[in-house]
């Protein structure tokens, strides 16, 4: 049987709306050269597009290593060959930071007894490491990876992680994430979800209702009344 609470969870995805992705190249960008925002961009992309197309072609692998093949890609079009330069990309990206307001943010919403939990496509020890690094364990009711359901988002099954692991369903349980797609996919799910439009980005032309947008993670505990 399944049980209905009345407690209010907000739904965090990590890659992009927690923790900073564009960072790694950044941090990099001497080694790269000028165009490394276009670099980290393929790296991105690359890495999006192996999880869905793993994903259908029912070849999951843990969301690391897709990220390391994406990476490769990305190195062989711009034409990096050098070691060192792509183990200091992995060596930044496994310990992302998160952006400035999410302390803060996760602070004032635990403060109010509301629990934030994450569900990422990330596998666990990045997802740990990453946490770690950002100082926010503390403020976390729980960490969702699609490790344990060996899916990607959005495929439904992730989005059934939360209420999976939590026990529950909640009316009063939200979704947020800077990533249209997943946005997209969390609300066809049937989450109340929130874009984070942290890139002034166009809203995508898939399923469901206008995304409601807000610009960073600063702006949640007014939208839930706190
Ligand atoms: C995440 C990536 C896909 O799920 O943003 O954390």
């Amino acid at each position: 049987m399944t049980n209905i609470s009345e407690l209010e969870v907000c739904v965090f995805d990590a890659y992009g709306t927690l923790f900073d992705v564009n960072s790694a190249a950044e941090s990099c960008k001497e080694d790269i050269g000028s165009n490394w925002e276009e670099f980290a961009m393929l790296w991105r992309d690359k890495q999006l597009q192996y999880s869905w197309l793993r994903t259908l072609m029912g070849e999951y692998i843990a969301f690391w290593q897709v990220t390391q093949d994406a990476l490769d890609y990305a190195l062989k079009t711009f034409n990096i060959d050098d070691k060192r330069i792509r183990s200091n990309l992995l060596e930044v990206y496994f310990i992302l930071k998160s952006y400035p307001e999410v302390r803060a943010t996760l602070e004032k919403l635990k403060n109010h007894g509301i629990r934030s939990v994450i569900l990422s496509n990330g596998s666990e020890d990045m997802l740990e490491a990453a946490i770690e690094n950002s100082g926010i364990i503390d403020l976390l009711h729980g960490v969702y990876s699609v490790d344990s359901v060996q899916v990607f988002k959005p495929h439904p099954k992730a989005y059934e992680l939360p209420q999976v692991k939590l026990g529950f369903i909640s009316e009063k349980m939200y979704f947020f994430s800077s990533n249209a797609w997943d946005a997209c996919g969390a609300q066809n799910f049937g989450f109340q979800t929130y874009w984070i439009n942290r890139f002034n980005h166009e809203q995508e032309n898939l399923p469901g209702n206008k995304l409601y947008q807000i610009p960073d993670l600063s702006a949640v505990p007014g939208l839930l009344g706190i």
